[in-house]
Order: C-alpha cells, then sequence, then structure tokens
C-alpha cells in the first residue's frame, strides 16, 4: 500500500516534518509566502492531508482538486477560512489548533490595549522621527488602564486569559457571550452583562469572538455609538467581526477615542486603508499567536491532527464531527 502523502505548502518547524515523515511522504514547501494557486493545487491534487495556516481558503473550488484528501489540519484556532459544510460534504475532516496558542494572543491583545491607551506607537514614533523637541506637561496623555473597565466579546479561552490579565490591573471585567461562564464569573468577578451595557459602561471594548456568519460586522455603526466617547475598541479576533468603514468614520468623527487591531476585514490590510493614516490607532499585521514557542506548539498540534486521521484515529481536534458518519 502507498504511503499517504503529506502536504505542507509553507514553511513549519523542521521537527514537525521530521515528525511527520515517519507516518508518510512529506510534500514540503520551505516558503514563507504563499505558493502560487497553480502549485498548490498541484500539491493538493495527490494529498492525502494538507497543514495549512489560516490565510489558506479551502472551499468547494479547491477541494474539486483533492480527490484524494482525508483531512485539511489548520494550523490556527480560528477556521473561517475553511468551508466545514463542503469539507463534511465530501468526508474531509477538519481541524485547527485551539489552547496552544491562547495565553500569547491574551499578551498580544492586553499589549495592544495598553499600546492604544497609552500611546506607545505614536510616542514611539514622535521620537524617532525628531519631533520630540522639548518635554510638556500634555505631551502623550493618554488614558489608565488599571482600574478601568474592560468588556471582553467572546469570553472564550482567549477572552479569559484577557480577562486574567485584566484583573491584575484591577479592571472592573464586563463580558457577553452567547453563553454564560459561570467559572470566569467566580475565578475573575468577570459580569455577564447584555451587549448594549458592555458598549456603553466599557473603556476598553474588547472582540474576540470567532467569525463566523452570525458574527460577520457583530460590531457596528450601531453599536459603536454605545460606545463611550474616550473608549477604546480593540479587534484581534478577525477583521471582519468589525464593520470596519463603521469604525473609520467613528474615529474620523471622534466619536470614540481610538482602537487596536491585529485584524482587518481584507489581509494583509491595503496600504491606502485610512486606519493606517490615524495615529490614535495600533495597527499590528495579524500576529496574535506569533512567539517561537507557540508557533513551534501549534504546528505539533495540526502535525498530531493529520496523524491520528492517517491512522485512522478520531484527531483530537477535530472541527466537523458529521464527518465521521461519512468515513466510518
Ligand atoms: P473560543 O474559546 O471558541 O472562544 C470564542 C468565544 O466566542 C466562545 O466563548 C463563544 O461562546 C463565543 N461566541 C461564539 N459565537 C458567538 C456569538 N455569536 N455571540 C456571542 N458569543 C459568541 O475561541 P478562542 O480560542 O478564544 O479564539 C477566539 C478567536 O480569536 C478565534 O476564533 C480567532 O478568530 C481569533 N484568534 C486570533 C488570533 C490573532 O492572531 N489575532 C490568534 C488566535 C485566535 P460559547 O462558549 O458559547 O461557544
Ligand atoms: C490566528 O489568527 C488563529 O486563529 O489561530
Amino acid at each position: 500500500m502507498s504511503k499517504p502523502r503529506i502536504f505542507v505548502p509553507n514553511r513549519i518547524n523542521e521537527e514537525v516534518i521530521q515528525f511527520l515523515q515517519q507516518f508518510g511522504d512529506v510534500d514540503y514547501r520551505a516558503k514563507e509566502e504563499l505558493i502560487s494557486e497553480e502549485e498548490f493545487l498541484d500539491g493538493l491534487r495527490k494529498a492525502t492531508a494538507l497543514l495549512c495556516y489560516s490565510r489558506q481558503k479551502i472551499n468547494s473550488k479547491v477541494l474539486e482538486q483533492a480527490p484524494l484528501l482525508k483531512i485539511v489540519s489548520n494550523i490556527a484556532v480560528g477556521y473561517d477560512n475553511l468551508d466545514l459544510e463542503e469539507l463534511t460534504k465530501r468526508g474531509i475532516m477538519a481541524t485547527n489548533t485551539p489552547g496552544v496558542l491562547t495565553e500569547t494572543t491574551a499578551d498580544l491583545t492586553f499589549s495592544i490595549l495598553m499600546a492604544a491607551a497609552r500611546r506607545v506607537t505614536e510616542a514611539d514614533h514622535y521620537v524617532k522621527s525628531g519631533q520630540w523637541k522639548e518635554w510638556f506637561p500634555s505631551l502623550m496623555l493618554g488614558k489608565d488602564v488599571y482600574g478601568a473597565t474592560i468588556g471582553i466579546i467572546g469570553m472564550g479561552r482567549i477572552g479569559e486569559a484577557v480577562a486574567r490579565r485584566a484583573k491584575g490591573f484591577d479592571m472592573e471585567i464586563l463580558y457577553y457571550n452567547r453563553s454564560r461562564k459561570l467559572d470566569a464569573e467566580e475565578k475573575l468577578g468577570a459580569r455577564y452583562v447584555s451587549l448594549e451595557e458592555l458598549l456603553q459602561k466599557s473603556d476598553y471594548v474588547v472582540v474576540l469572538i470567532p467569525l463566523t456568519a452570525e458574527t460577520q460586522k457583530f460590531i457596528g455603526a450601531k453599536e459603536i455609538a454605545l460606545m463611550k466617547k474616550d473608549a477604546i475598541l480593540v479587534n484581534a479576533s478577525r477583521g471582519a467581526t468589525i464593520d470596519e468603514p463603521a469604525l473609520i468614520q467613528a474615529l474620523q468623527e471622534k466619536r470614540i477615542a481610538g482602537a487596536a487591531l491585529d485584524v482587518y476585514e481584507k489581509e494583509p490590510v491595503d496600504p491606502k486603508n485610512s486606519l493606517l493614516k490615524m495615529a490614535n490607532v495600533v495597527t499590528l499585521p495579524h500576529i496574535g499567536s506569533a512567539t517561537r514557542e507557540t508557533r513551534a506548539k501549534m504546528a505539533m498540534k495540526a502535525a498530531r491532527n493529520v496523524v491520528a486521521a492517517i491512522k485512522g484515529e478520531i484527531p483530537e481536534n477535530l472541527l466537523n464531527r458529521e464527518v465521521l458518519q461519512k468515513i466510518k
């Protein structure tokens, strides 16, 4: 019987490749940038398993070119790039990498909140560009984080890890989620409120819900209008959970004080996007989980999911359980 073919179209840790080689023929392209569509589809045609990052869109058009595919293993916790229905229909498993990136992403989320509050990126640019000619009392005045109110939309793994950091800053913690999180209420003193109340009362609104059909533009003009005039909106989930034109308009009209963004509706963000021209907006290039340690753990977790599927086992992080009916 021929060995399963594992397609890895982008760079991942070398030890993960060595691990995978014990279980199949690994078709590895050690490139950082996306390979061409032609090269990708060519690799996919022969693949039993695919390990990919969330920038790779996996839809029916792509899957038509993947007659042998048994699993798509996303190296990310978010999986809005995968058409789960289509994968299930075709009997292909889909997996993600929850948990291992939680603390790292919470660190980054809290750091962009702090950066926006204390104007860190703006002040850094001010000094480096030679604009700092003298010190004066109102130089780069920011907004307190310690003791302020944080509102977390999406109290999941990362939301709760952000709440733990907020507790260390003595913040009042409000949250909105589709289900109550009694554990976070008990341990962290987080208070479950309606979305409206959260938006009205929070100094920092932090979006950490996954992007799904229901959460597209979850925060739009109506929601932003409820926020305090001196509040800051933080998004580390997916760009499309916020109505970006509505956010731009609110910032231009100074209806909120600023924003801190790791994600955008379109990535990489268009260099002409107005958000990039605003000093009160912190803009990072989707690097929530980007530490050496965490990326290694994500890649290994994704690889273990592939190996389980190859061995005929149920991968730990299977997203489409219904697929098991199809492949039994
Ligand atoms: P998670 O544990 O699944 O948390 C998501 C939370 O959102 C859950 O508590 C869920 O509620 C809630 N939720 C889902 N849909 C909702 C809705 N329609 N209304 C209200 N609440 C809703 O996921 P996670 O590990 O924290 O990750 C969250 C997201 O962060 C990922 O999906 C990804 O998009 C993003 N992320 C970004 C980066 C980055 O680099 N910036 C890194 C990692 C993750 P239930 O508990 O009731 O299901
Ligand atoms: C990164 O954005 C992830 O979803 O893991």
